[in-house]
């Protein structure tokens, strides 16, 4: 049986009464605003289990168990997820819906949603036929006929319902189409509104992404010349799980039976390209970081890949994530590279400049993983000294530990000994021994580019401003829709403790709203920052104002854009003292200038 969809699931958080159900199983004292019992879990006398009807969740002090109403389900009832699932339905009188399963069986009751998303995919490549200026554009950016044709790249027209008036003839075609996150539903309580429903894609190139079975899952619109987003994507919805699509797969096993060697670039306009000029064996992740289902996908297919970052910062630290993601799975036999390109291009432009040979040679001398991992390690110490070198072995502990046990691992062990001037008997045993970290690895190094501010940075105590944005999006997660896309966009280049998380909540949050505190801790359960949002929802009780949340989560997040920036800066500043800066450098220096200098005051 398939998967069952998120919204369900928000769905019965939100209509649930936790107390009910809670109640019905165990007796339950009014304490205040909330309701009191002795603990189901544990043996106690004096009841430290706490009952929230506001924040729909329970907690035993004295246990610790805690979670929303499905948790309590599972844990009390000794249910599994779907079992909880269906019996907080059927007490609701609600039928549990399901998705399709893996990707083996075609799932019946999607076919309608692929052959819907296939007839849009068609019709606006017809668009593209009508548009001059979306064709002029496309032959401007290089784009022959047949490329276009190939990827099945078309347009969508500037307007709010010509989707919606083509493919929405009546309520049922218009929930599909919601479904597929080609049309928007706008909030009940926004009756200025004739149409309930509005299209998302506006006047924009349209990329369909495929599957590996060449079926459209979703769509990639990227603005004609200039504009915000630059590009605008489907959210995830029960066709399309952005962590492990990649755009060009498909087209790259059509185009070649004996495959060897991915490349993996970061955007649309890269593969696309590259594939015209002959290197049809490019994929793209699309605009996240490489995920392990993505490297699960790639090792199934080859045994080698390239990874082709931009030369700018954001393709370095994007570089850096990547390594930190292929080290579990580097074994024998398995080929992964970096290839950085020079500043100021990405594989579009530079394939454009040099063609494909010159491409094709760049990909040959890419860095194996084990030296760009010893060089990026390398430059953040002094290997003259022995506390450079100390320093080094600390640094490469956690990332080595990420390795498989085997061959690869063996040859990168005696590659660091090297560096660091021990035998790999004596670095692994000091490693194997150091203080204070018996088990997990301590945090990966930080982001090559965060060398110049990273330390001072971590003294500052200014991971709460994160903290004090999250705090805020748990308790009122409906406030993440007032974030603009250039509030959001400003947190891209901060390394702030945590930002990770709040990265992904705040995404999250405005793809798949959620109105309570609840919906958001259930779609954490079990994930990574899972644990440490219920600590934060449980412990902050100040804030009980959603307009005054929303103007702080705001301020906060500019605040952590401004800090970047500063950090971005000093770099920059740094980098001028020992030489002349790129133009491109300059340009950067200038632009965050000029945002600085527009802000009313410094933050400290
Ligand atoms: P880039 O900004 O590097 O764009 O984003 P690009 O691919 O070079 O595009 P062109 O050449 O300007 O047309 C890389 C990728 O990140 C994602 C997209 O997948 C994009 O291809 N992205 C970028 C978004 O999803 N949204 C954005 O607003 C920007
Ligand atoms: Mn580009």
């Amino acid at each position: 049986m398939g998967r069952i969809p998120q919204h369900f699931i928000d769905e019965l958080i939100a209509r649930a009464d936790i107390v009910e159900v809670i109640g019905s199983r165990v007796q339950l004292k009014k304490a205040g605003r909330e309701w009191k019992a002795c603990c189901p879990f544990h043996n106690e006398k004096t009841p430290s289990f706490w009952v929230s009807p506001d924040k729909q969740f329970y907690h035993c002090f004295g246990c610790g168990k805690h979670g929303t109403v499905l948790g309590f389900l599972m844990d009390h009832d000794h249910l599994a997820f779907p079992e909880a699932v269906e019996e907080l339905a059927a007490r609701l009188g609600l039928e549990v819906p399901r998705e399709g399963g893996g990707e083996a069986v075609a799932p019946r009751a999607e076919e309608p949603l692929y052959e819907l998303m296939a007839r849009v995919a068609r019709y606006y490549a017809e668009c593209l036929g009508r548009e001059p200026r979306a064709r002029d554009y496309l032959a401007r950016r290089g784009l022959t006929a047949a490329t276009l044709e190939r990827f099945e790249i078309g347009y969508a027209v500037n307007s709010w319902n010509d989707v919606l008036k083509r493919f929405g003839g009546d309520d049922l075609a218009r929930r599909r189409l919601a479904e597929t996150g080609l049309v928007i539903e706008r909030e009940r309580s926004q009756t200025q509104f004739s149409e309930r429903h509005y299209d998302r894609f506006r006047d924009r190139i349209m990329f369909p992404i495929r599957d590996t079975r060449g079926r459209v899952i979703a769509f990639g619109g990227r603005v004609i010349d200039a504009g915000e987003p630059k590009y605008l994507n489907s959210p995830e919805t029960v066709l399309f799980h952005k962590g492990r699509e990649l755009y060009g797969l498909y087209e790259t096993r059509r185009a070649r039976s004996n495959l060897k060697r991915l490349v993996i670039v970061e955007g649309y306009m890269d593969a696309v390209r590259l594939h015209q000029e002959g290197i049809d064996y490019a994929v793209a992740t699309l605009g996240t970081a490489t995920t392990a289902e993505h490297f699960r996908r790639i090792f199934r297919l080859v045994s080698e890949v390239v990874f082709a970052f931009d030369g700018d910062r954001a393709g370095r630290a994007a570089a850096w994530r990547a390594l930190q993601q292929a080290l579990p799975e580097a074994r024998e036999g398995r080929q992964i590279r970096f290839l950085f390109l020079p500043d100021g291009h990405d594989p579009d432009t530079l394939i454009a400049a040099e063609g494909r040979e010159a491409f094709e040679a760049r990909l040959a001398g890419a860095l194996p993983l084990s030296e760009y991992l010893v060089r990026e390690l390398s430059e953040q110490s002094d290997l003259a000294h022995a506390d450079g070198r100390a320093r080094f072995a600390e640094s490469a502990r956690p990332l080595y530990q990420k390795l498989p046990a085997g061959v690869y691992r063996e040859l990168l062990l005696g590659r660091l000994a090297q560096v660091v001037g021990l035998g790999p008997e004596r670095l692994e045993e000091l490693w194997s021994k150091a203080p204070g970290a018996p088990a997990p690895a301590p945090a990966p190094a930080p982001p090559p580019t965060a060398r110049a501010g990273a330390r001072a940075r971590l003294s500052g105590g200014r991971g709460s401003l994160v903290r004090q944005a999250i705090v805020r999006l748990v308790h009122f997660p409906a406030i993440a829709a007032e974030v603009s896309p250039a509030e959001r966009s400003g947190l891209d280049a901060s390394e702030e403790a945590g930002i990770a998380l709040l990265r992904e909540l705040l995404d999250n949050l405005r793809e798949q709203p959620a109105q309570i505190s609840a919906q958001v801790i259930q779609r954490w359960a079990g994930r990574d920052g899972g644990e440490s949002l219920q600590k934060l929802l449980e412990r902050e009780e100040v804030i009980t104002d959603a307009a005054a949340a929303a103007g702080e989560l705001r301020a906060a997040l500019v605040k952590l854009a401004d800090l970047a920036a500063e950090r971005r800066l000093q770099a920059l500043e740094a980098k001028s003292r020992t030489g002349p800066l790129t133009s491109d450098e300059l340009k950067e220096f200038q632009r965050l200038m000029s945002i600085m200098s527009a802000r009313p005051a410094r933050h400290g």
